[in-house]
C-alpha cells in the first residue's frame, strides 16, 4: 500500500517536471525492492532499463511471455540480459488455462473476434500481470502519450486503481517515438531488430505486422480491430 505522504506527493502534480531519469532515480528510492519494470523489450522499455542499470542494477524487471512472442524478442531479451547483468523475472501464463482455451477456440482464436481476443490476452498476458503486480507497491512502464488515442492524458506517475491503488510509474510520457529511437542509439543499447523492419510497435507474433510509411504507431497492432479497440487489459481495463 502506498504511504500518505507518497500518495500526497502523487497528486499534487510535482512529479510531472521532472526528467525521466529523475522520476526513475525518486521512484527507486521511493519504492525500494516493491517497484519493478515491466518490459516488452520495446524501444521504451530498453531504453528505461539502460536507465535503470545506471542507478541499480538489482532494479526488479519483469516480462510476461505470453507464449506466442516473436524470436526477435527473445533475441533482445538475452541480449540486456548479458549486457547490463540484470535479471529477468519471466512470468508465463497459466498452462491448464492456456490449454483450454486452445482446445475450445483453437489457436488462432484471436483473429475470429474480439471476445476471443481479448480471453487469450486475458490468459496470456492479464493474468500473469495481475500476479507480478501482486508483488509491488509501485510498477513502472514504457507507456508514451503519443503511442494512442487512449493514452493522451497518461501521466509521468500515477495511483493505479485498476490494481489496487499501486503507483503506475511511465518515465517516458511526454516522450516521442523519435526522442526514445535517438536516447536507444547514442547509448548503444541493445533493441529489438524489429524496430529496423517496420515495426514501432511490437506485441505477440501473430497479433503484429510491420507498418507502412505514413502509417500510425500502432497500425501493426491487431490491425483488423479499430484503434479504439487496441488495448489488451495491461494499462486499460476490459
Ligand atoms: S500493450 O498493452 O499494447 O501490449 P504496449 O506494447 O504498447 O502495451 O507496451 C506498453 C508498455 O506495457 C510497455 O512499455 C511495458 O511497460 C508494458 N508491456 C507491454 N507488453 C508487455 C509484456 N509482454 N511484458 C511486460 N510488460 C509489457
Ligand atoms: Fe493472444 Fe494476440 Fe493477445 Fe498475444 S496479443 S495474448 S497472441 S491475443
Amino acid at each position: 500500500m502506498l504511504n500518505g505522504a507518497v500518495k500526497a506527493q502523487i497528486e499534487n502534480g510535482s512529479l510531472e517536471s521532472k526528467s525521466a531519469e529523475d522520476i526513475i532515480a525518486w521512484a527507486l528510492q521511493t519504492f525500494g525492492r516493491k517497484i519493478a519494470l515491466a518490459s516488452s523489450f520495446g524501444a521504451e522499455d530498453v531504453a528505461i532499463i539502460h536507465m535503470l542499470a545506471q542507478i541499480d542494477p538489482k532494479a526488479r524487471i519483469f516480462t510476461l511471455d505470453t507464449g506466442r512472442l516473436n524470436q526477435e524478442t527473445y533475441d533482445v531479451m538475452d541480449k540486456i540480459r548479458d549486457t547490463y547483468k540484470v535479471s529477468i523475472e519471466i512470468m508465463f501464463p497459466h498452462t491448464d488455462a492456456v490449454e483450454q482455451m486452445v482446445r475450445q477456440h483453437g489457436l488462432n482464436l484471436f483473429y475470429h473476434s474480439i471476445e476471443n481476443r481479448k480471453l487469450c490476452c486475458g490468459i496470456r498476458k492479464v493474468e500473469p500481470l495481475n500476479r507480478a503486480l501482486a508483488t509491488v507497491d509501485a510498477w513502472i512502464t514504457g507507456l508514451r502519450r503519443d503511442q494512442v488515442v487512449t493514452r493522451g492524458s497518461v501521466k509521468k506517475v500515477d495511483i493505479d486503481a485498476d490494481h489496487g491503488g499501486i503507483a503506475k510509474i511511465n518515465p517516458l510520457a511526454d516522450w516521442t517515438w523519435e526522442q526514445t529511437l535517438d536516447y536507444v542509439k547514442q547509448h548503444g543499447v541493445p533493441y529489438n531488430v524489429l524496430h529496423d523492419q517496420g515495426y514501432p510497435s511490437i506485441g505477440c507474433a501473430p497479433c503484429t505486422r510491420a507498418v507502412k510509411p505514413g502509417e500510425d504507431f500502432r497500425a501493426g497492432r491487431w490491425w483488423w480491430e479499430r484503434p479504439e479497440q487496441k488495448e489488451c487489459g495491461l494499462h486499460v481495463k476490459h
